[in-house]
């Protein structure tokens, strides 16, 4: 791999909400010289939710909706300087694909758990997103300073959730009762909080504010939990553990750390052509994620590319495989803590946002050559339909545009019936759904309502052209395209999906469509 690739680390952090996913970020990049003043990143949260319906459904309900990126460096004795791109994840579970795709942008994550509460169900169903995924999960155990649980029980609740061995590579001393500090395991040494600074309290032995069973806690810890081994972490069969407080700023540092020495950097990513490695000199890359209106003034549109080979320069000509023909990267974005940089260069890791009008979309490979098609971003059949009812006709274009691209960011899912000219929109969860007509408000002036729509679910259908105009003579009223033209099954019960797959034994109903 070449040289810069091996100084990426390209990661998200996963919880559930209130976990101290936020918290984290910021004494992250605080940590990692990104940002100066605690505060900030949360600061910067809400003056951007402050300019939009959509984002004040976050402020209400205290969770967060929108995946960004951020950039950070950080130099690490012995490894040189290390470059950090942190993707934020949706942390409400309506939100899963969303999620799903970030993690395809990934070659690690963090998963951030309260101490007191231990694994919720969405966490659970989070870190299966990442098994798929295969990606590697450093556990952090977040909240120790406040009442918890006790540590043995904590560890061996994330054994048994995640099906997975635990190492626990920092101790909280005192969790659960009255919290001492931070032991860590490697060189013995303790870290205590002391306002917003770190303090050491030296060697467990001769440690004067450390109670006597801690030793004997210790040498529990070392015989009750398998050594570190990189191999099954980064292979996904263990995940090491670090104990800590993101609201008091310790822990934290083993965690960046670990993050530097432990988690892979860029992986090769899958592709019809093959496993492409970074070390491929051609550029190449995909599409994760397309934001439009981040910035509601000027009604952008910014497509997030996972850098996957060679050195992007900027300017370069890149050809998009949903169009055929190359386009220059002239302002290629990069996302630090505050601000964006238009950026000079990028490594395989490396996430730039491409501005554009809607050329660009999710899953699309951009390469060089034109050769490469990344795979393995797909579409979920939704668990909801509804149809769009406009209060006022004349806004049908508006409405089009709006759930065009609505869809394209992944907040729902779009289907355009054969017969009747209701549109309807499927999401997986029902916080979408108020997140589509805040957003139809706020940003598109479109005043919509939402009406029960007559199916249960929605089936990609293919097969050969014999087979396909047999059924869709047939079955007219029960179909739809979705927004890349292709043809859905809309169905009104899963009885319906499996009736038709006995009589369509040609055909295949499918509940994900890769991109
Ligand atoms: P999220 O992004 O995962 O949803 O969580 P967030 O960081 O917003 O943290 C949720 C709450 O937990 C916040 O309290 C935060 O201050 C608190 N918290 C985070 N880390 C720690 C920790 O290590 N120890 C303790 N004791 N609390 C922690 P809040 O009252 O909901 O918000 P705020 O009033 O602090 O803004």
């Amino acid at each position: 791999m070449t040289e810069a690739a091996l100084t990426r680390r390209t990661f998200a952090i996963i919880s559930h909400p209130d976990a101290g996913k936020t918290t984290l970020t910021e004494k992250l990049l605080l940590n990692g010289g990104a940002i100066h003043l605690a505060g900030e990143v949360k600061a910067r949260g809400q003056a951007r939710r402050a300019r939009s319906d959509w984002m004040k459904i976050e402020q209400q309900r205290g969770i967060s909706v929108t995946s960004s990126v951020m950039t950070f460096a950080r130099e690490f004795e012995g490894l040189g300087q290390i470059t950090f791109n942190l993707l934020d994840t949706p942390g409400h579970e309506d939100f899963s694909e969303d999620t799903y795709r970030t993690l395809t942008a990934v070659d690690s994550a963090i998963m951030v758990i309260d101490a007191a509460k231990g694994i919720e169900p969405q966490t659970r169903k989070l870190f299966e997103v990442c098994r798929l995924r295969n990606v590697p999960i450093i556990t952090f155990i977040n909240k120790v300073d406040r009442e918890g649980r006790n540590v043995f029980e904590t560890l061996d609740e994330v054994a048994d959730a995640l099906a997975l061995d635990v190492c626990p590579m920092s101790w909280p001393v005192g969790m659960g009762g009255v919290f001492e500090g931070i032991l860590n395991l490697a060189n013995g040494r303790v870290s205590r909080p002391e306002g917003d600074s770190r303090e050491f309290l030296g060697k467990v032995d001769d440690n004067p504010v450390l109670p006597p069973e801690v030793a004997d806690e210790v040498e529990l810890a070392g015989v009750g939990y398998p050594e570190f081994d990189l191999e099954a972490y980064r292979n996904g069969d263990l995940t090491p553990v670090f104990f800590g407080s993101a609201l008091k700023g310790f822990g934290v540092a083993e965690l960046i750390e670990a993050i530097a020495r432990i988690a892979p950097p860029p992986r090769a990513q899958p592709s019809a052509q093959g496993m492409i490695e970074p070390d491929l000199s051609e550029v190449t890359g995909f599409i994760f994620k397309v934001q439009a209106n981040m910035d509601p003034q000027h009604r952008d549109r910014i497509a997030f590319m996972r850098l996957v080979s060679g050195t992007f320069k900027r300017g370069m000509k890149l050809t998009p495989s949903g169009l055929g023909k190359p386009i220059a990267i002239h302002s290629p974005i990069l996302f630090f803590a505050q601000d964006r940089e238009i950026a000079d260069s990028a490594e395989p890791g490396d996430i730039i946002g491409i501005p554009n009008h809607g050329t660009l979309r999710v899953g699309d490979t951009l390469s060089e050559k034109n050769e490469v098609r990344f795979t393995g971003l797909p579409n979920f059949a939704p668990e909801i339909l509804r149809r769009v009812a406009l209060k006022d006709p004349t806004k049908t274009k508006q409405l089009r545009k709006a759930l065009d691209d609505l869809s394209e960011e992944g907040v729902i899912q779009v289907f355009y019936p054969e017969i009747g000219g209701q549109w309807i929109v499927g999401v997986v969860g029902q916080l979408q759904l108020e997140v589509l007509i805040s957003r139809l408000d706020a940003e598109y002036k479109v005043a919509a309502g939402l009406e029960t729509a007559p199916f249960d679910t929605a089936r990609w259908v293919k097969g050969s052209d014999a087979a396909m105009r047999d059924f869709l003579d047939f079955n007219k009223a029960n179909l739809a395209k979705d927004r890349d033209g292709d043809p859905v099954f809309m169905a009104r019960s899963s009885w319906d999906v499996s009736y038709q797959q006995e009589r369509h034994p040609d055909l295949t109903f499918s509940a994900i469509k890769e991109r």
